[in-house]
């Protein structure tokens, strides 16, 4: 009986009865919560095992982008094992433009019912304030508009189960940087607590959520916030083809996992080189002096020695430090070499390395077989697969919680583009979602139904190489 009861109360419809009659006793007896036993589980991770119902309701007007909500998609998502959906709007596109910016009735009614469909499943939903556009370029202005946005959703989902978060905004990037952003959290946390003192509410970084922005954030105290990040590495492989982006990488990229790339927080800045990144990295000195040059956004510290190894006997300048200059180094075929980083110029930090040609000529291809930190820390490979460089960024996505108090964290979005080839797509997405469990990360794939999409609304089946990379499960329908 009881949780028969539960059940009736996690249904929309009763839901929506409850925010109605609500409003209409307020004046008489007050509000008391009408949240189901729906909430966390008691668990760090509550917004997890999610999919983006991306490309519907954050359109310019749904179904403008191909994707119009159907509430058999809920059901499948529901039926599949998913627990989570992420649900992007378009507030922005819905709300008057003065004060008080008013949102159209219609449109709420219309998310209202799509949300209540997804609770009513018992799933959970992020519902994020999403392509906000005028945000990237005119932030300061629209401040005012944002939080009256976020005042009007928070005061109509107040009575909303605790399994409805808000997302305050997708990806806040170009001029909306770190002072202004870490102001505006504050004041949208503001205009939500009075309402809702204890709804979870998803706040990420600058950058398009990028987790190398992390460190931007200044958290505020509060002890309902779940922080979300995005994660699309490599850019070039999950974006091939994209038509929203310029210019847009070329389509072809295969992702086995296997290709060494730079180690995450390091960028490669090499000039004059071609670098051959492959199951090994080939270099090549096109000119005199060119170099491949590893910039670390955060210097590293707790490491003594610079280990390298090379296919053939080579001059080198290593540089480890700030300055330039360089440490003549000669290599031996296959040998490892050890360079202190005092001598090539190492602090404390190491900001960067650089791999020089000494010889002021170009030079012909040879293989970097061994790049790598060694000292009390232990060893830090410079070079690693693409599947490592997930955890590798990952494992700064945890550093920087374990600095902060260590909120839950939501992976909000991952997703390959369709342009790519499907063995590569369910590869990295398979990777992407188990380094993400590895590390007690929630997660939720980008997207449903669009361009990504793990589920074909055109012959309403699950992709089964994406579904079975997510949950580990294939279904027949
Ligand atoms: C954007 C989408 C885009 C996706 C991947 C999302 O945050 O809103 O338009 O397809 O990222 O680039």
């Amino acid at each position: 009986m009881k949780s028969a009861q539960n059940q009736a109360l996690r249904r929309p419809g009763r839901w929506l009865l409850g925010l109605c009659l609500a409003v209409l006793v307020q004046g008489l007896v007050g509000c008391a919560a009408q949240g189901p036993a729906g909430g966390p589980p008691g668990s760090d991770v509550f917004f997890d095992r999610g999919v983006n119902l991306g490309n519907a309701l954050e359109a310019p007007d749904e179904g403008e982008w191909g994707l119009t909500v159907l509430e058999s998609y809920v059901d499948a998502i529901a039926d599949a094992g998913f627990e989570t959906v992420r649900l992007p709007v378009k507030w922005s596109g819905h709300a008057g433009s003065a004060p008080p910016y008013s949102l159209d009735p219609d449109f709420l009614a219309r998310v209202d019912e799509v949300v209540g469909w997804i609770l009513d499943r018992g799933l959970n939903v992020v519902l994020d304030l999403h392509h906000y556009d005028e945000m990237s370029t005119t932030p300061a202005a629209e401040v005012d508009r944002w939080l009256a946005i976020w005042k009007q959703l928070a005061e109509h989902y107040q009575h909303a189960p605790e399994a409805l978060a808000f997302e305050l905004l997708n990806e806040p990037n170009s001029a909306l940087g770190d002072p202004l952003w870490n102001t505006m959290v504050r004041q949208a946390l503001a205009t939500v607590r009075p309402t809702n003192p204890e709804r979870w509410v998803v706040v990420g970084p600058t950058s398009w959520n990028a987790t190398s922005a992390l460190g931007g954030l200044a958290l505020p105290e509060d002890r309902h916030l779940v922080i979300t990040f995005h994660y699309y590495d490599p850019f070039d492989f999950t974006h091939q083809g994209a038509e929203w982006v310029s210019p847009s990488p070329p389509i072809g990229r295969s992702w086995t996992g296997t290709k060494l790339t730079p180690r995450a927080g390091w960028q490669d800045w090499s000039w004059d080189t071609d670098v051959g990144y492959d199951d090994q990295i080939g270099l090549t000195f096109e000119a005199g002096w060119a170099g491949f040059y590893l910039h670390s956004a955060q210097p590293v510290t707790g490491y003594q020695t610079l280990v390298l190894r090379t296919s053939r006997a080579v001059d080198l300048l290593v540089t480890c430090g700030p300055d330039d200059g360089g440490f003549a180094v000669r290599t031996e075929a296959g040998a490892e070499g050890q360079v202190a980083l005092g001598d090539c110029g190492g602090t404390q930090d190491v900001p960067r390395i650089i791999i020089q040609d000494g010889t002021g000529q170009p030079q012909p291809a040879f293989v970097l077989q061994t790049l790598e930190l060694r000292g009390p820390s232990g060893t830090l490979p410079l070079l690693v697969t693409e599947a490592d460089a997930i955890g590798t960024a990952f494992d700064l996505v945890s550093d920087w919680a374990a600095a902060n108090g260590n909120p839950p964290l939501l992976l909000g979005e991952f997703g390959a583009y369709s342009t790519a080839d499907m063995g590569s797509r369910v590869r990295w997405t398979r990777a992407v979602r188990e380094a993400a469990e590895v590390h007690g990360f929630g997660w939720a794939y980008w997207e449903f139904g669009a361009g990504f999409g793990v589920y074909d609304p055109n012959t309403s089946s699950w992709r089964n190489g994406l579904l079975d990379a997510l949950l580990d499960k294939r279904t027949s329908h």
